[in-house]
């Protein structure tokens, strides 16, 4: 194309938008575009499901607009692979020009987003991956977390069975990221407190043959498991344990994702399980009722953890819209609102640490009923992994 033509097509382009009105100001009263890329296909399928609800219902309870402006979404499956992870966050950024970007689930996947993300600039929410890089060496201010680190989950429940004088423990596990960092965090704590780790098992995502696993955990006898699986997975390890004769005869502890989000797949095999977790079905608060009220007469199905982290992204991208009034090219502000926000969760408040992960009181729970009842609070405020592994960039 000429310059002169070019030109020309601008001064068209200025036309078409009349001369009263201001560009940025026109920008406003668009649609902010937001990208979901979370898994809805494979094992993790429906905890994207929820994350989804989750985040539409706070848009909804906020008029269905964030600082005034109607939101156009983006839906991409990440199927829960990581190979391909960088390049369709990439092209939700490049291609579809998202505002926002909200997603995933897969620490593995996380990190190509973060990749992206980081090099990007665009304001990112992760409603759930747990891997601590994210807000930890690679943190940045534009990326925020409303879930948890994945030893978070995992370091209060070493301090629960030290109290309990559990001494002998065997953990399993998936091979990656979010399965080595929930062993790191449990392990962490149970043994500076005495415990003894007889054998770490663990066998790839997302396989979910645990025969010879469950085989190998019978004849090692340890006084206590703990597993970190979730989703699918998490059911179908629940319903073997059960099958192979341990449940009743090796007590079975766990994060949460354990029991949450399967207690209809799982049946009577999850009755008596205790987890740790920042959330609990079973918390009996006002805030939580009146989210789980909404969510079932929104969506017909009970809500997890998954839909409150989804539900919690929405309220802070809320807090930042709300800020500036919807202008979403006011980014730092954006970013500092974001910072500043108090989350009013159905798992109780909370605010976002130095590296933008929640620091958060992180509960007891035990299977009863088909219910995460809460038993208490296993520490309160936890901050782990420590803020500190983030050197901020300015
Ligand atoms: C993760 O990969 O970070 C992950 C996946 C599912 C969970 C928790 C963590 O429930």
């Amino acid at each position: 194309m000429t310059t002169r033509r070019r030109g020309f097509l601008q001064t068209l382009g200025t036309l078409a938008l009349g001369s009263a009105v201001p560009a940025p100001l026109f920008a406003q009263q668009g649609k902010v575009k937001i990208g979901l890329m979370l898994p809805y296909t494979g094992t993790f399928a429906q905890l994207g499901v929820a994350i989804t609800n989750g985040f539409k219902l706070a848009v909804a309870e906020e008029g269905g607009k964030l600082g005034g402006r109607e939101i156009d979404y983006v839906t991409l499956d990440d199927e829960s692979d990581p190979s391909k992870a960088a390049d369709r966050a990439n092209q939700l950024v490049t291609r579809d020009r998202v505002d926002v970007l909200v997603g995933t689930v897969h620490s593995g996947v996380q990190m190509g987003i973060v990749k992206i993300a980081r090099e990007s600039g665009v304001l990112h929410i992760i409603p759930n991956a747990g891997v601590a890089a994210a807000t930890g060496e690679l943190c940045a201010p534009n990326i925020f977390r409303t879930s948890f680190a994945n030893a978070q989950t995992t370091y209060p429940m070493g301090k629960v069975l030290v109290d309990r004088k559990v001494k002998n423990v065997v953990t399993l596990t998936w091979k990656y990221a979010a399965g080595e960092e929930a062993v790191a965090g449990f392990r962490d704590s149970f043994t500076k407190g005495g415990g003894n780790i007889v054998k770490e098992l663990w066998l790839p995502f997302p396989n979910v043959e645990f025969q010879s696993l469950l085989t190998e955990i019978a004849s090692l006898k340890p006084d206590a498991v703990f597993v970190f699986f979730a989703g699918g997975g998490a059911a179908k390890f629940l319903r073997d344990y059960q099958a192979a004769g341990l449940k009743g005869r090796i007590p079975l502890y766990g994060s949460g994702f354990l029991t949450d989000g399967i207690l209809e797949a799982a049946g009577d095999a999850a009755e008596g399980v205790e987890t740790t977790l920042h959330y609990g079905d079973g918390l009996e608060t006002p805030r939580n009722n009146a989210f789980r009220v909404a969510y079932v007469r929104a969506y017909k199905i009970a809500p997890d953890v998954y839909a409150v982290q989804g539900y919690d992204a929405g309220l802070l991208l809320a807090a930042g819209m709300r800020a500036v009034k919807g202008d979403i090219g006011r980014k730092k502000e954006i970013i500092a609102a974001m910072e500043k926000a108090e989350i009013d969760s159905p798992r109780g408040k909370w605010k976002m640490s130095r590296a933008h992960n929640p620091v958060q009181d992180m509960y007891l729970r035990k299977v009863t009923n088909k219910e995460n009842k809460v038993t208490g609070v296993a520490i309160k405020a936890l901050d782990y992994p420590p803020a500190s592994a983030c050197k901020m960039p300015g």
